[in-house]
């Protein structure tokens, strides 16, 4: 166990100083807006109908034209893999229960929330999203929408730096601003704001400002700010750049509320958790940030005009699972499948041999992220509230089934 471990470390190391070949991609990506795909689609007038072939038209039973994706390791499906960063999941025992039984960079060993209201027919109906820094740069590959999200990014620019690189939120939104301008470029202006019009954009964010910032008391934040005024200050620049996204003519946001991680594995393993009780000091803070963010997020959507947003709270799906786990059929709600030490919360997952051998009755995959079969349960609340109210002020399904004005 000891050697494995070691040999995990040393080429999480390897990784971490020797990027992958990919990560080289990185750079071209950075200038893509320079490359051969932008100048052809400058070149050839692409804007009429009947000459944009090139690009494949939503599948007919798709529910939106395309899913966009803003966040942090809950969301992100391989973003990480191209940076130098010790936040990454590209390695087994992560992936080994998805489609391809391969790591792809998701927090998990199944699917993440997103892949379960994306890629289901009943609902969005849409292929699988890449990563953006997964992707070539052509509009045929993000057609169906682009997931930026990064692990490890936080809504304050610095959470979560400790851990290496990451795409921040702000600068996530600056790439989304570089796809738009790529569809108007190719499809030209009217097309490209009716497909991002449309399109359903899911932001989540916001958990790593605790992790890797508040609870860490980073730059004597705890002493500067009550956690009141800490969850304000995150609310209000969450505020800021949704108007943002609105200017870009996104109409269609399902912001996502904070998951209860004085639940979490690593924190019952650091708070020293007798017998597995949460650690209500810091679900306080998150059930405050969502509260308040619920709040907000019903003042935005009067604010601005003809848009739909709407507020998931994880923490109440969350709590629900938790409490009526047996109902659901997990039996351990403490413990990580995947990890090291008291309840597996210590060690970060790093090889297989650290993880359990069927993680469907778990409800923590590793220290800090929920298991696939979780995920498809949060999925479902999203959509349509099939297990527990979750959404204000209506259900994705709702959302996307509502006329146009
Ligand atoms: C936060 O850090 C500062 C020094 O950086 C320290 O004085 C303060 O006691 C810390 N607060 C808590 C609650 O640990
Ligand atoms: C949970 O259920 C599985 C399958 O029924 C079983 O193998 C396992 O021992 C149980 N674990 C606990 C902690 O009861
Ligand atoms: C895990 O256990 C569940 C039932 O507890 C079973 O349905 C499933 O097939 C098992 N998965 C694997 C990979 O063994």
């Amino acid at each position: 166990m000891a050697l494995n471990l070691l040999v995990s470390l040393f080429s999480i190391l390897i990784s971490t100083i020797f990027p992958q070949p990919r990560a080289l991609q990185y750079s071209q990506h950075d200038r893509f807006a320079f490359g051969p795909n932008l100048i052809h689609s400058i070149i050839t007038p692409t804007s009429s109908p009947t000459s944009s072939t090139s690009i494949s038209p939503p599948q007919p039973s798709s529910l939106a034209p395309a899913l966009f994706i803003i966040g942090d390791s809950s969301v992100d499906c391989g973003t990480n893999n191209f940076l130098v960063t010790m936040a990454r999941a590209d390695h087994l025992p992560y992936g080994r229960d998805f489609d391809t039984h391969r790591p792809t960079g998701r927090f998990c060993n199944g699917r993440i929330p997103v892949d379960y209201l994306g890629n289901v027919a009943l609902r969005l109906g849409l292929p699988f999203v890449p990563s953006y820094l997964g992707q070539n740069g052509n509009v045929e590959d993000m057609i169906h929408g682009v997931n930026y999200a990064s692990a490890g990014a936080g809504i304050i620019f610095t959470s979560g730096s400790e851990l290496g690189q990451h795409i921040s939120l702000l600068e996530q939104i600056q790439q989304f601003t570089d796809t738009y301008q790529q569809f108007i470029l190719s499809m030209g202006e009217h097309r490209a704001a009716d497909l991002i019009s449309n399109s359903v954009f899911y932001l989540s964010i916001g958990i790593n400002d605790y992790i890797h910032y508040y609870l860490r008391n980073v730059s004597n934040v705890q002493n500067l700010y009550l956690p009141w005024s800490f969850n304000q200050f995150l609310a209000s620049t969450i505020w800021q750049q949704i108007k943002n996204l609105y200017d870009l003519n996104v109409r269609k946001l399902v912001v996502m509320g904070l998951a209860p991680i004085g639940c979490a594995p690593h924190y019952l393993w650091q708070y020293r958790s007798e017998n597995g009780e949460c650690i209500e000091s810091i679900n306080d803070m998150v059930r405050e940030f969502n509260f308040l963010m619920r709040y907000m997020i019903e003042e935005l959507g009067e604010e601005l005009p003809d848009s739909n947003i709407i507020f998931c709270d994880m923490f109440e799906g969350s709590m629900d699972i938790i409490k009526n786990h047996e109902n659901y059929g997990f039996n351990d709600t403490t413990a990580a499948c995947c990890g090291l030490g008291e309840y597996r919360g210590w060690i970060l997952c790093l090889s297989s041999q650290m993880a359990c051998s069927n993680a469907s009755t778990y409800i923590w995959w590793d220290q800090f992220h929920p298991t696939d079969a979780v995920n498809a349960i949060l999925a479902d609340n999203v959509w349509n509230g099939l297990h527990t109210k979750m959404c204000y002020p209506m259900n994705l399904k709702e959302m996307v089934l509502l006329k146009e004005n």
